[in-house]
């Protein structure tokens, strides 16, 4: 099975998860960067897995666009999607809802809710003032989900 993950990633986060997915799956895969690779094809592939990243509520635009073009394109996939952001709970969830489309989230086949980092080191001075205010952030803070990783993992292995 070949897979392509496409994923956007700010500050470095959703690729690292994205590559941490490549390199455990067992499948054939590619890592593609959709902040890199304009209109990147993901007809060349058997399973598609979409990943971005939350910043003030939203994920970015370009995996929005993304999404929009091909829409159709992964639902005729077998399809996967993950998420890296630091609320919990129910808000991680409903930010994942509004990540992706409904008629995705029901054709995938395994989704992530991989938590996330905030990085002090790689970010503006505007990042840096808006998760001070909004979070209370002074300092580094990681919170990857690293069971919820090795689960998806495990399901992506099932796909077949
Ligand atoms: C400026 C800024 C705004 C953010 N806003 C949110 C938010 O609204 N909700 C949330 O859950 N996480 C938020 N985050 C946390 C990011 O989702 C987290 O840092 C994630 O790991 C980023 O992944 P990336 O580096 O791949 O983009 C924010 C982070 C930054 C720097």
């Amino acid at each position: 099975m070949k897979a392509g993950i496409f994923y956007i990633s700010n500050h470095g986060t959703t690729a690292k998860v994205a590559k941490q997915i490549g390199e455990k799956v067992h499948h054939t895969v590619d890592l593609i960067d959709i902040k890199k690779i304009k209109n990147p094809n993901p007809e060349l592939y058997d399973l598609v897995i979409l990943g971005s990243s939350i910043h003030a509520g939203s994920n970015q635009k370009s995996m929005k666009s993304f999404i929009k073009r091909n829409k159709d394109v992964f639902l005729n996939k077998k399809l996967a999607l993950f998420l890296c952001c630091m609320y919990e709970g129910e808000e991680r969830i409903n930010q994942f809802n509004n990540s992706y489309p409904e008629e995705l989230r029901n054709h995938s086949a395994a989704n992530l809710l991989a938590g996330g980092e905030f990085i002090l080191e790689k970010m503006n001075f505007l990042e840096k003032a808006i998760v001070k205010k909004v979070a209370g952030v002074n300092e580094t803070k990681r919170n990857i989900d690293e069971k919820a990783i090795t689960n998806f993992i495990a399901t992506l292995e099932k796909i077949k």
